[in-house]
């Protein structure tokens, strides 16, 4: 069992606790990635492209646990490079398998561009 926390700006931070035997928890991306893990458990990260590595809306930025994640193809590093915001620390969630605890962040524009209430 590890766990996985999503963070998401304006937002509380939600861990869940993984179990590996489980996976794959949903249909779309690779089992146990980050938007398998996510959607599994009610968190909302976009992937238009069904977790197929042909789009970038499930970009997440990984904040803690980089070595605990698979490690990057080509394909994925090809699609990432076009990613809104990239980051040294982006991965594609539905690319990106995690084994071990992590800590990613969703961007803004994966949560279907809702934004925190401004003041
Ligand atoms: Fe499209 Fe991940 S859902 S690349």
């Amino acid at each position: 069992m590890y766990k996985v926390t999503f963070l998401s700006p304006g937002e509380e931070p939600v861990t869940v606790e993984v179990d590996p035997v489980k996976f794959p928890l949903q249909e779309d991306g690779l089992p146990g990635s980050i938007l398998d893990v996510a959607l599994g458990n009610g968190i909302d990260l976009q992937h238009n492209c069904g977790g197929k590595c042909a789009c970038t809306t499930c970009h997440v930025i990984v904040k803690q646990g980089m070595e605990n994640l698979s490690k990057m193809e080509e394909d994925e590093e090809d699609r990432l490079d076009t990613a809104e915001g990239l980051t040294l620390e982006s991965r594609l969630g539905c690319q990106a398998v995690a084994h071990g605890d992590v800590v990613v962040e969703i961007p803004m524009s994966g949560r279907g561009g809702h934004k925190p209430p401004s003041h």
